[in-house]
């Protein structure tokens, strides 16, 4: 499989950042507890500035953040506490891309907070993009993320350090930020508001609880009864990353690793310091349209419903996508009672737009990993005919490549159309023809391969069923 996507390889290998601490004046424990009134007596129904709607939100990640500083600009009487289970942000998970619908997005919140993260962003939308043969350094395909966000007037593709975007979403919002405050699991008061438990004992009381508490979330375990990690977590492992002894470092293994890729790698691998190389396993979970995503006065946000393989680059742009739905069906709200109907509507308007991205990013590393092959290439080198790699998977391959790239326009279309996610029917329309296009693709790999897999992962169902 010496297809390599830029985006994969971008992600890998760009250097990693300070790490990031709250300043030790910054607030940790005070102001951020429940209402007072909320936690002794039942809340009344009606959602007044006497009486805020008080949001808890599981998980200071990206979505979680996302979500806090959407409240925190809201007119309406909404309060909110974040409640995060490291006690401290530590360098983690490198650079994310946001993708002009992301960018958009944090735009539509707020021009300021916008104009922090662009002075942030190393642009990428308006340079080459596509997948590479990794072996030949040859364009497999290319796929221009320019013009749809020019057309669409919308910022370019970037990327960004997750740290320093992590730290700009926390400076409106740290006042309501609780760090090692982890949510354990949940239950329901007899007002019908929300008790979460933390990994403390503590206990900490809200009208909603919103779970952005990630892949391994324990809010989802508590709602659907199952365990958070392991076997029934519907968590897979993709295999992506080695486990063996590097004796000599990261960056000779790697080399060695890359033996006979392109001369592009080895220039990316030697320029890599040992201290910037990081492990980072990558983790699945098949598409979840079917399984719930809220219950009662309960719902899940991001990774903790949607994981997906970072191919497409929109795991945290879909994240921020679902803050922004779900600030809106709260923030319009006038009374306790129809909090459980927004979130309905949350799922509701999110469910479509989310089934296609997470089906095409899951089918997108069905492809990449299980299906692809270099090329088959007939040429005349010398005055002889050249055939290499003239195997079934190298001539599918060589097929489907001048139709990759209609296919990520059209998905690219329906990314930046859809970002404000609200329903129409041409979107439901792309939305369906990318389904069947990814079917079909999915098919021919499926025989390629010669893997029940790649079939497998169309119904969504774990291998094997
Ligand atoms: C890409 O866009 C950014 C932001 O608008 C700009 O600063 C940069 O110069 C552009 N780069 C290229 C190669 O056009």
């Amino acid at each position: 499989m010496p297809l390599l996507s830029a985006t994969v390889a971008l992600l890998s290998f760009a250097g990693p950042s300070a790490s990031l601490r709250l300043s030790p004046a910054a607030p940790r424990m005070s102001a951020v507890d429940a209402p007072p009134q909320q936690a002794a007596s039942p809340a009344p129904d009606a959602i007044s500035s006497s009486a805020p709607l008080h949001v808890l939100i599981a998980g200071g990640g990206v979505g979680g953040l996302a979500l806090a500083n959407c409240l925190e600009l809201s007119d309406a009487p909404v309060t909110y506490t974040v409640l995060e289970r490291t006690s401290e942000f530590k360098k983690f998970g490198g650079p994310i891309q946001l993708a002009s619908n992301a960018m958009q997005g944090f735009r539509s919140i707020d021009e300021e907070l916008y104009k922090q993260i662009e002075a942030r962003a190393t642009w990428t939308g308006n340079r080459t993009n596509g997948i590479k043969d990794g072996v030949r350094d040859e364009w497999y395909a290319k796929f221009d993320l320019r013009s749809p966000a020019e057309s669409r007037e919308m910022p370019f593709t970037c990327v960004v350090e997750r740290p320093e975007l992590q730290e700009i979403l926390m400076r409106r919002t740290h006042d309501n930020l609780r760090l090692g405050a982890g949510v354990e699991s949940y239950g329901k008061r007899s007002d019908g508001g929300v008790v979460a438990t933390l990994q403390t004992g503590e206990q900490v009381h809200g009208d909603v609880l919103i779970g952005a508490d990630g892949i391994w979330s324990n809010v989802r375990a508590a709602m659907t009864e199952t365990p958070a990690r392991g076997e029934g977590s519907g968590v897979t492992y993709s295999g992506y990353t080695a486990s063996e002894e590097k004796p000599d470092g990261s960056s000779p293994y790697l080399q060695k690793l890359f033996e006979g890729w392109s001369p592009e790698i080895h220039d990316i691998l030697r320029v890599t310091q040992e201290h910037e190389i990081e492990q980072r396993d990558l983790y699945d979970r098949p598409p979840s349209v079917l399984k719930p995503w809220n219950k009662g006065r309960v719902a899940l946000l991001g990774d903790a419903i949607h994981a997906m393989m970072p191919n497409l680059g929109q795991g945290g742009c879909q994240a921020l996508e679902d803050a922004l739905v779900i600030s809106e069906q709260l923030t319009s709200l006038s009374s306790r009672g129809e909090i459980e109907g927004a979130l309905q509507g949350y799922r509701n308007r999110r469910l479509t737009p989310l089934g296609a991205v997470q089906g095409l990013s899951r089918f997108a590393s069905d492809i990449i990993i299980r299906g692809f092959d270099t090329p088959a290439k007939l040429g005349f080198s010398g005055g002889k005919l050249v055939a290499e790699n003239l195997n079934y998977a190298g001539v599918v391959t060589r097929l489907l490549q001048p139709i990759l790239p209609v296919f990520f326009a059209v998905q690219f279309a329906f990314l930046y159309d859809g970002w404000e996610n609200k329903f129409s029917l041409k979107q439901l329309q792309i939305g369906l023809s990318i389904f069947a296009f990814g079917s079909l693709f999915l098919i021919a790999f499926a025989a390629t391969a010669g893997s029940e897999e790649v079939l497998n992962s169309l119904g969504g169902g774990p291998p094997g069923l």
